[in-house]
């Protein structure tokens, strides 16, 4: 099984996903977490570059093909050997992001996004996608609040772009409604895990 969180900055999925795979793991189910861009050494290199906030003149075309390059490492030295062995696979991050922020808010088009992904899968998707969908006003206040997180290159984009990538992301939704679940992550941190919950939960019996 392959599960993929996504949503736009500020939606709260890593802190959600980290007490519901504390939950899972103690009914005895085995995850492996990731995250992209990264989740392997070599992965991890290329995302100090994408992320790196002094690399402002990274084009956009190049940006993307980072993403993939990282989504391509991932999968043959962490995913594929992970789901292979009977694991769980859950990972932070993963093609719809390049679809909605490069495809869909940087303007490069889903289409073009998704062949050069196609290219990096080799047709691999996620059985489960979770969107945890909020308004980029709501998600990037919370990030400003919380003091602990990192502002890193993509954080300071205008609240366009964000409107842009949310809005992807409800369109792809629409595109792949068996795989892509949404959930309103507007709502109390502890209702949004315990939905969170219950989908995989679903999935998974
Ligand atoms: P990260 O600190 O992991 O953000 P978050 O906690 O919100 O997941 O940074 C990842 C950033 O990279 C995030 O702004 C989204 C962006 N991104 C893309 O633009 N395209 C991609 O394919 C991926 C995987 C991430």
């Amino acid at each position: 099984m392959f599960i993929t969180l996504e949503g736009p900055e500020g939606s709260g999925k890593t802190s959600v996903m980290k007490v519901v795979i504390r939950r899972l793991q103690d009914e005895g189910f085995s995850i492996i977490e990731t995250r992209e861009p990264g989740g392997t050494n070599i992965a991890e290199q290329i995302r100090d570059i994408i992320l790196d906030r002094k690399n402002l003149s990274l084009d956009a075309r190049a940006e993307a093909l980072l993403y993939a390059a990282s989504r391509r490492q991932n999968l043959v030295e962490k995913i594929w050997p992970s789901i292979k062995a009977g694991h769980i696979v859950i990972c932070d991050r993963f093609i719809d992001s390049s679809l909605a922020y490069q495809g869909g808010a940087r303007g490069i088009g889903i289409e073009e996004v998704l062949n050069i992904n196609l290219f990096a899968t080799e047709g691999s998707f996620p059985e489960l996608t979770l969107l945890f969908d909020i308004e980029p006003e709501q998600g990037l206040r919370r990030i400003a609040e919380n003091k602990n997180r990192e502002i890193n290159r993509l954080d300071l984009e205008r609240l366009d772009f964000h409107r842009q990538v949310r809005q992807t992301y409800l369109q792809l939704a629409k595109q792949y409604p068996n795989r892509i679940v949404i959930i309103d992550a507007s709502l109390a941190l502890e209702k949004v895990i315990d939905k969170t919950y219950d989908i995989i939960k679903q999935r998974l019996i």
